[in-house]
């Protein structure tokens, strides 16, 4: 629960600066109204200058100067840019990407989790700060490394190589084992002793065995798993009543780790770099989603013009919108423009001399509008009625398959982007185990299996009044990357009324001709295509059948089965958004969840009181005015380009005007 006010800061990087810079920008920052700096990730060098010797008194000054002035730490472990002189050292923990590139020093995240160097080294340096810190009254929270799986490649080195040979074993126990279920009798790909278990490196990966590639995926993701709590341990074990975190970042590039292990550290972060509403929302959505309190931080947004050539009010809106969907505090990303180095171009919220202009002038305002209303944002919970079977395995297999689709770009586009415009969001759950409080649940590109038990659920869920839309994709894989047989699809037929027949992955278009529910319409098809025949005669409509190619005219193409009080609807292919956002109107409407046609540029957050919806708030991140119709207002809402509001349910509202242009 979000108790207290609702925090703001900025990423501040004292060594980057001199004694006097931190006084006036302490001063700053202060009259700005924010309240903690975030420090520490890219230290390593000064908080280290020579293996094994520590020095933290410049940093003790520092951040003496911020308490002075009232202000809180996040003080970060520095492990992302190690420094030079330990690969030259140890040359072996040096990455090698999936070419066989290595990945030198020059910029930062050049480790590999599972080279037992760095890890001696960065526990080194987070056992020494976590000694040094304990107890510091002005740290307020601890961030492991920076943007870990940041880096745009998985690591396929010697070291990584041996680590998931043992991985291997302790998952597969004997070496027969593993050949049978990794399908080694294709291709004679069997092992005769766990030594010649290679890594997917090199030339035309991507027609390397399915099992082997998905357990490398799975194994990598927890190399980064075993990192990160090696480090929250290391804290833990001397910092108390502290939050402890890690900063992700968009999914898009970060979806060879599974974010669920982030559940196992006291609060999620990431860094919301995301101008696109419907985007951002999806990644709040997301990130809201992980944690069994539902607790998140942002601990990077930008700041505004040059940065992302957005005005400061965008920042501003960002800032807001954060909050409204739900996260603890939001940092902004940084204080100063600098100089040299590669950050040279990004912007912060003072100029480059360090003084203060339009952007920290709309902060100033920002955090002046939060300190007066932010209450109202803090008191209130946004909810979503929807949910999506989130399958982090199912990302893994799509990795694997060259099937053209990824997994969360997928889901974003097809399912999430169409919802947003409805003005509705959608939780991630990883289970069908608690699903009281959805009247939706989604279940796009599930291409691992569940557990038959798991299908009951969802059974259950339908006849105790529930939607459930389901692409013909769902279960179409084992947990060891086969082919489902037909004996393991029996519970998912029970569920469907249908018989599951032949999957293709589609090489051409095809086009639907959907029935009257949601007029006439005809659309595409992409991706893979689930051919069925109706088994449940009585509850099973069709509701659309491919067209074209006139060859498959009247295969069905997308079917609903009514079953207790709710209803599956089962999408043979995906169908392009336009269509999908009818379906997911219609199937909304019908489960009495209200929609909205978003206009262009806007978000719209339901907030509530417990089950009660209190509010909206509306924002326009467009450049020109908008008007909205509530559901909560009789009349309609205007919205200034760049503005927000929160519209009660009781009539009133409270509004936003940002300062600049
Ligand atoms: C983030 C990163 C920061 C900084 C920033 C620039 O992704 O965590 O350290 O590089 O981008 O906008």
């Amino acid at each position: 629960m979000r108790n207290s006010g609702l925090l703001t800061g900025v990423s501040y990087y004292p060594e980057r600066f001199s004694r006097s810079d931190w006084e006036r920008d302490a001063n700053l920052i202060k009259e700005a109204g924010f309240d903690f700096i975030r420090t520490g990730e890219f230290a390593w060098s000064r908080f280290e200058p020579s293996d094994g010797v520590f020095d933290f008194a410049w940093m003790d000054e520092a951040i003496g100067v911020f308490a002075e002035h009232g202000l809180k730490v996040i003080l970060c472990t520095p492990t992302a840019s190690p420094m030079p002189w330990m690969s030259a050292k140890h040359p072996d923990m040096v990455p090698v990407t999936e070419n066989g590139q290595p990945f030198y020093p020059g910029e930062r995240r050049h480790y590999c989790f599972n080279n037992p160097h760095f890890r001696f080294y960065a526990d080194r340096i987070t056992r020494e700060m976590a000694k040094h810190y304990a107890g510091h009254p002005a740290i307020m929270g601890w961030q492991i490394d920076n943007e870990p799986g940041g880096e745009d490649f998985v690591c396929h080195c010697g070291v990584c190589r041996i680590v998931f040979q043992d991985w291997l074993k302790s998952k597969y126990g004997t070496l027969a084992e593993l050949n049978r279920r990794w399908g080694g009798a294709f291709f004679s790909f069997e092992f005769t002793d766990w030594s010649e278990i290679p890594v997917p490196l090199g030339h035309n990966v991507r027609f390397f065995n399915p099992g082997f590639r998905k357990d490398y995926l799975l194994f990598y993701s927890d190399s980064m798993e075993r990192f990160l709590l090696s480090q929250a341990d290391i804290l833990r074990a001397h910092i108390r009543g502290v939050p402890i975190t890690t900063n992700r970042f968009t999914l898009f590039w970060t979806d060879k780790f599974d974010h669920g292990m982030d559940a196992r550290l006291d609060v999620v972060s990431y860094d919301n770099y995301d101008l696109e509403p419907s985007l951002s929302a999806f990644h709040h959505d997301f990130y809201r989603s992980i944690h069994p309190d539902r607790r998140y931080w942002i601990l990077e947004q930008h700041t505004g013009p040059r940065d992302f050539g957005m005005s400061p009010r965008h920042a501003v809106l960002q800032m807001a919108e954060s909050f409204a969907r739900g996260a603890e505090l939001v940092c902004a990303f940084s204080w100063r423009q600098i100089r040299y180095g590669v950050e040279q171009d990004f912007y912060g919220v003072v100029e480059s001399d360090g003084t203060p202009g339009d952007t920290w002038e709309a902060f100033r305002e920002a955090n002046r509008w939060l300190k007066e209303h932010g209450r109202v944002l803090a008191e209130l919970r946004t909810r979503n009625q929807v949910a999506i079977l989130h399958s982090y395995e199912s990302s893994v297999i799509y990795r694997t398959m060259n099937a053209g689709i990824d997994y969360h770009r997928a889901l974003y586009c097809n399912f999430y982007a169409p919802l947003f415009e409805l003005g509705l969001g959608a939780d991630f759950v990883r289970s069908p185990d608690d699903l009281s409080g959805y009247r939706m649940l989604l279940i796009p590109f599930h291409i691992c299996e569940r557990p038959a038990e798991d299908i009951r659920k969802l059974e259950r869920f339908v006849e105790s009044g529930g939607t459930i839309v389901v692409t013909g994709d769902f279960m179409l894989k084992t947990k060891d990357n086969w082919r489902t047989s037909r004996d393991e699809r029996q519970p998912l037929e029970r569920l469907t009324g249908l018989r599951l027949d032949k999957w293709l992955t589609i090489p051409r278009e095809l086009h639907v001709e959907a029935g009257t529910e949601w007029g006439d319409e005809k659309a595409e098809i992409r991706g893979f295509f689930q051919k069925f025949a109706v088994a449940d005669e009585a509850r099973v409509r069709v509701l659309a059948r491919v067209d074209e190619p006139a060859r498959e005219r009247g295969i069905p193409a997308i079917a609903e089965r009514r079953l207790g009080g709710g209803s599956v609807l089962f999408l043979a292919g995906i169908c392009e958004p336009p269509l999908l956002k009818k379906i997911l109107r219609d199937a909304a409407a019908r489960q009495g969840i209200s929609v909205l046609d978003l206009p262009e540029h806007v978000a719209c957050i339901p907030l509530y009181a417990g089950e009660e919806l209190r509010a909206y708030f509306a924002m326009n991140t467009g450049g020109k005015p908008v008007t909205l119709q509530l559901p909560v207002r009789r009349g309609p809402t205007d919205l200034n380009a760049l503005d927000f509001a929160v519209e009660f349910v009781d009539g009133t509202s409270v509004r936003h005007q940002g300062a600049g242009e």
